[in-house]
């Protein structure tokens, strides 16, 4: 089987990827349409081309954020959500993924509060269409832009739907612009988190702060995303790395959207290589799909491609990830299918 093909078809775990970072082009012109039926504006007129964020794009990582206004203004209704949510899933299962973790920030809009904006979600996946398989679970976003109180409400929220959807609701996370806000502000916050029983994953080191990259391993999260700015060679310093190296906090690598953002220079000098060979454990993720124009069989690919790694060597790669979802009722579901894949395709773990 070719690479490409055998990407596809190996059963994966998606564990960081943003919604609105998720639409796909073909998402965005559905929400478009039912926007326009619906008699609701939107302003992605002006900015549709600028969505996609490809390779050698010359906007820097701030300018990066902004994107995220075009497709907030695509969802802004329950509906919307809905219809985004699904045809989402509905992507991510086309391309062989069987588990999920989509993350989100809830925000207010003129048409649905925070609350509906959650709530939205969770029913979105407890309601799929009868086509879907792929097992979808919620991690709460809580932007580095909000204060105190905004994040409070938000945590309340994540902690409330906790206990009614324990289900679906697994995870609350720390993302958004990293050169603003301070990871303190909200650990108060995460720790009420952890202790209602959700797990927690950090957007760390996406710029060099080698002093926050020790607060945040040193508040031992479950995961952490990205995980750039740690090595001394790309701005952390002996201490950050030699913390990750000894507490093997699992990293989502997320390839393309660090070499687009110019966080990385390309893929060759991606700390994937330092990662793979301490033993941290590393799950392969998107990040933003629909802005980098990629997908999770796409980071499996570049990420054998880059690194030579041969197909047991990806599988072991995707069969060590489901041992890092939040959902632990469901690892044994994966797990037995990615199984039955490296039995069927004569692979070796080692
Ligand atoms: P949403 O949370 O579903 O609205 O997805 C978009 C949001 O995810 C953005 O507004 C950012 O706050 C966050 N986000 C997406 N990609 C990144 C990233 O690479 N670093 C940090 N935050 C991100
Ligand atoms: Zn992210």
């Amino acid at each position: 089987m070719e690479l490409e093909a055998f990407c596809r078809k190996l059963p994966k775990v998606e564990l960081h990827a943003h919604l609105n970072g998720s639409l796909s082009h073909s998402t965005m012109l559905q929400l478009k349409r039912y926007h326009a039926d619906s008699g609701l504006t939107d302003n992605t007129d002006a900015f549709f081309d600028e969505f996609q964020i490809a390779a050698g794009d010359t906007r820097n990582l701030k300018q990066c954020f902004q994107v995220f206004r075009i497709a907030h203004s695509l969802t802004t209704t329950p509906e919307a959500l809905t219809l985004a949510t699904h045809l989402t899933l509905q992507e991510f299962q086309d391309d062989g993924c069987c588990y999920i973790e989509l993350r989100s920030t809830p925000r207010d809009t003129p048409h649905m509060t925070k609350k509906q904006y959650i709530e939205a979600i969770i029913l979105a996946m407890l309601h799929t269409p009868a086509n879907m398989t792929i097992i979808s679970r919620l991690i709460v976003s809580i932007d580095r832009r909000f204060n105190f109180a905004e994040a409070q409400e938000i945590t309340d929220l994540v902690i409330e739907f906790h206990k009614l959807y324990s289900s679906v609701v697994v995870g609350i996370e720390i993302s958004g612009d990293p050169s603003v806000g301070k990871f303190q502000t909200f650990v108060p916050l995460l720790e009420n988190a952890k202790n209602a029983g959700l797990k927690v994953t950090l957007h760390c080191g996406e710029v060099c702060n080698p002093d926050e990259v020790q607060e945040m391993l040193d508040f031992n999260p479950n995961r952490i995303g990205h995980g750039t700015c740690i090595l001394p060679r790309l701005g952390g310093n002996d201490a950050t790395w030699n913390t990750l190296c000894i507490k093997k906090t699992p990293v989502e690598v997320c390839l393309t959207s660090n070499v687009n953002t110019k966080s990385i220079a390309n893929y060759e000098s991606h700390h994937f290589k330092e990662l793979f060979d301490a033993g941290i454990p590393i799950i392969i993720c998107t990040d933003d799909k629909g802005v980098f124009a990629t997908s999770l069989s796409q980071e499996y690919r570049l990420c054998a491609e880059t690194f030579k790694l041969d197909n047991s060597q990806l599988a072991q790669l995707s069969h060590r990830a489901c041992l890092y979802i939040f959902d632990e009722t469901s690892r044994k579901t994966v797990l037995d299918k990615l199984e039955h894949f490296i039995t069927h395709n004569d692979l070796h773990l080692q």
